[in-house]
């Protein structure tokens, strides 16, 4: 592996609900994932996340798993309903008492605490009040923010706002696959207005309260165009303006793309430079590429995902395309230029079918293989100029992955539910003698 800079953040991430557990202790309020787990048919094995990996309780053995691996950061979420049980209202002490001893563990770990603010657990009453559609929601994520800040400012090393907010449009409130579960298609754009407006709000909430960095992390996944007609190139051009810049676009100062669903009428004056706050970092959280072509005529979309050939396949079937990674940092340097901010990529990695063998050990070749590709690449975009500052591998341990419940591993650590036991793998081995050179 080549040489990277010495300051350059290594890191391994996690969220709140995936991990947690511990959902009905100290006040905390119940949040859109409670509600939707508890649907039937929503969640692949019927599972939740009220236990998850336990985190809750065993957080003192997952970083002394954090300081063995020898990251100098760790990215977890705060549960918004912990802090604001009901998504209003004075904080809960209780609740922000845990991510106290959290960050105060990692500090005396040497580890550096990176907190996101919004992973996807909406407190339930947002949603009964319509969740992100309402443009309330904006107000109430800063007032949150402030009321975190106010009491983790003061350690917490690189503030995340939120995480993926074009997923959680997407599967949450456009095709209804995660929470909170609405089908709205393209009439959800509110949802990506609200949560940029909610994004830039918070940013001055934080900027008031702490002098850390301030970043957000956004999915991206470059388009590789299948076929070569007219329309074909159309709707490469459709998605790209959806998955790549409606959430991009705005923060770098530029207003919105022209993407499918896009409204004019829920943006109001003076909303574009609130969310076009500066910010110190931008996350790029990439696991693949997306083949696109026209759509079949009659279709509701303005384009047809393809499967992408050639590429060997994760457990999730996504495609193992670390080229994929180098040519989105390229992208995003060459669209953003002095506008884009240094990029520390937030989460990578990938789910394989892991177990112990018989001796009790956890071999994940193909994993080693993924992290070894995505890290070179990542290289090969410093070498080209592209600003990276951070790599953050997805995830320390096996975790809860939402409407696929347990059935999916992306952890250096194994993790045997009935049990709670915490194996690493060779991957986590691997990471941290990468990091040791
Ligand atoms: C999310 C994680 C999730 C991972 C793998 C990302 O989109 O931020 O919460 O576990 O992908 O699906």
């Amino acid at each position: 592996m080549p040489d990277f800079p010495a300051d350059f953040r290594w890191g391994v991430s996690t969220s709140a609900y995936q991990i947690e557990g511990a959902t009905d202790v100290d006040g905390r309020g119940p949040s859109i994932w409670d509600t939707f787990a508890r649907e039937p048919g929503r969640i692949v094995d019927g599972s939740t996340g009220d236990e998850a990996c336990d985190h809750h309780h065993r957080y003192a053995e997952d970083t002394a798993l954090l300081a063995g691996l020898g990251v100098s950061a760790y990215r977890f979420s705060i549960a918004w309903p912990r802090v604001q049980p009901t998504g209003a209202g004075p904080a809960n002490a209780a609740g922000l008492d845990f991510y106290d001893r959290l960050v105060d563990g990692l500090l005396d770990a040497g580890v550096d605490p990176v907190a996101t603010l919004f992973h996807w657990d909406l407190p339930q009453p947002l949603e009964d009040a319509g969740g992100w559609l309402n443009r309330d929601t904006a107000a109430r994520f800063a007032e949150y923010a402030d009321l975190t800040a106010a009491r983790l400012g003061d350690r917490v090393k690189l503030w995340i706002t939120l995480n993926e907010p074009f997923i959680h449009m997407t599967l949450g409130y456009g095709l209804g696959t995660h929470a909170p579960g609405r089908m709205l298609l393209f009439d959800s754009f509110p949802v990506a207005h609200h949560q940029l407006l909610g994004h830039g709000l918070a940013v001055a909430a934080l900027r008031a309260r702490s002098t850390s960095e301030v970043a957000i992390a956004n999915n991206y996944s470059p388009v590789r165009q299948v076929g070569d007609t007219d329309a074909d190139r159309a709707a490469a051009r459709a998605y790209d303006a959806l998955h790549n810049r409606l959430f991009t676009d705005p923060l770098l100062g530029r207003g919105y793309p022209d993407a499918p669903g896009y409204d004019p009428t829920v943006v109001r004056d003076g909303d574009l430079d609130v969310v076009a706050a500066p910010i110190d970092v931008l996350g790029v959280n990439y696991y693949n590429p997306t083949g696109i072509r026209a759509p079949e005529e009659g279709s509701p979309l303005p384009f047809e995902m393809v499967p992408l050939d050639g590429y060997p396949r994760t457990a999730f079937d996504w495609p193992v395309a670390p080229d994929g990674l180098r040519e989105l940092l390229g992208q995003l340097h060459d669209r953003y230029g002095d506008a884009l901010p240094p990029i520390q990529v937030t989460e990578s990695g990938c789910a394989y079918d892991d177990a112990p063998d018989a001796d009790g050990r956890v071999h994940d070749p193909e994993r080693i293989a993924y992290l070894d590709g995505h890290v070179r690449a990542v290289h090969d975009a410093i070498g080209a100029g592209v600003p990276v500052t951070g790599y953050f591998v997805w995830s320390l341990l096996d975790n809860w992955e939402w409407a696929e419940g347990f059935t999916k591993r992306f952890g250096l650590v194994h993790v045997d539910y009935p049990t709670q036991r915490r194996t690493p793998k060779s991957s986590y081995a691997w990471f941290r003698d990468l990091i040791r050179r």
